[in-house]
């Protein structure tokens, strides 16, 4: 018997069960292969005793539209930089790689598919370096991974900040508010500027265009006074003004090495009321509601094929690559090239056309 691991490490995403179950369906159809989950990524391999799962069809009825994932997540440590505490009680990375791989060997892995985003995927390529069969699957609410066209969790969480701009209408309409919601998405602003042009916003700050707070006051001034009698601004978490940086907090968490982004939209309407912007005004932060509950059939359709074609191109041994969509194909790229840069919006991207046909303003003079 043939045996291939399944992981899933990162943030979680909608449609990463769909992923793990198109898996487990393919590998089925192959009278010679088992499929095993490794519990919260590849800490279920390098914990003793380990976690490791049988992943069969029983164990992934139904799963395809759950959101969250079945074996678990993390973004903390991983094999290159699993956390030890020295003995004066200091939290230092230890690289367990090697050992690692060692015991995959032991527990007779022939392969193993990492569902994850673009730290997950430097994961991937630095162990197929080493000489591990690893194939990588792209997830990410944020759609920053380059090599393929979109990754599987991105429409949902774009949905859920449209159906959440939607509420904010009627309220914002009621109460002659102006509204600031915040989005994720990292350093890339697609979930924002799908959600502004689905939802009707007035203005959208996103981290590649940094703003000039006075044209996004008078932007505002104009719809609210002139329009429509309310303001409704998107802003992605990594919205910077211009000559500023990015608002974020260190973690003490150990072995979170990501920075932690969030809480922008309340020093913009800070800016607002100091630039003097006198209407009442409110935010909202949608944070970690954009990465929960069912995906939409946009994601599960796409996780289904991510899950069925990772599974053959472990039957072909394209190690080394990941799965990628390319309209109208799903297709393998070398994780090299996925990991290379990310995928952030140009000001040539035809979205960034649509949203000034549309007259939202993206808070600076372009
Ligand atoms: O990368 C996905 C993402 O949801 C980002 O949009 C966000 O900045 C980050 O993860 C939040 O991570 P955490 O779950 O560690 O708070």
């Amino acid at each position: 018997m043939k045996r291939v691991l399944v992981l899933t490490g990162g943030g979680d995403c909608p449609g990463l069960n769909a992923v793990i179950r198109a898996i487990v369906k393919r590998a089925s159809q192959e009278k010679d292969w088992e499929v095993v989950g490794s519990i919260q990524a590849f800490n279920g391999v390098l914990w003793e005793p380990t976690e490791i799962r049988i992943l069969d069809q029983k164990a992934v009825k139904g799963i395809h539209y759950q959101g969250g994932t079945i074996i678990e997540t993390t973004n903390k440590g991983g094999p290159f930089e699993w956390p030890v505490k020295d003995n004066k009680g200091k939290w230092t990375n230890v690289d367990r790689s090697d050992e690692m791989i060692r015991k995959l060997q032991f527990m007779g892995i022939d392969a193993v598919i990492n569902i994850g985003g673009d730290g997950s995927q430097k994961i991937s390529q630095k162990l197929y370096e080493k000489g591990l069969n690893i194939i990588g699957v792209p997830k990410t609410i944020d759609n920053d991974l380059s090599s393929t066209d979109s990754t599987f969790g991105y429409q949902t969480a774009v949905q859920i900040a449209t159906e959440a701009l939607d509420k904010l209408v009627t309220t914002a309409a009621s109460h002659n508010r102006v509204f600031g919601m915040e989005v994720m998405g990292r350093y890339a602003g697609w979930i924002a500027l799908n959600a502004a042009i689905a939802g009707g916003a007035d203005v959208c700050l996103i981290p590649e265009i940094p703003y000039d707070i006075n044209i996004v006051k008078e932007k505002l001034e104009s719809r609210f006074y002139k329009e429509r009698g309310f303001g409704i601004m998107v802003v992605s978490e990594g919205a910077r003004p211009k000559d500023g940086t990015m608002h974020f907090e260190q973690s003490d968490e150990v072995g979170y090495n990501n920075l932690k982004l969030g809480g922008v939209v309340h020093k913009v309407l800070h800016e607002l009321r100091q630039a003097g912007l006198k209407v009442d005004m409110r935010d909202v932060m949608l944070g970690h509601l954009q990465r929960g509950g069912v995906p939409v059939a946009y994601d599960r359709v796409l996780a289904a094929q991510f899950g069925v074609k990772a599974f053959e191109m472990v039957l072909n041994e394209q190690f080394g690559q990941m799965v990628a969509y390319r309209h109208p194909d799903i297709i393998a790229v070398p994780l090299i090239d996925a990991i290379d840069r990310p995928n952030l919006v140009t000001l040539d991207n035809r979205i960034i056309q649509t949203i000034k046909g549309l007259d939202i303003s993206l808070g600076a003079d372009i």
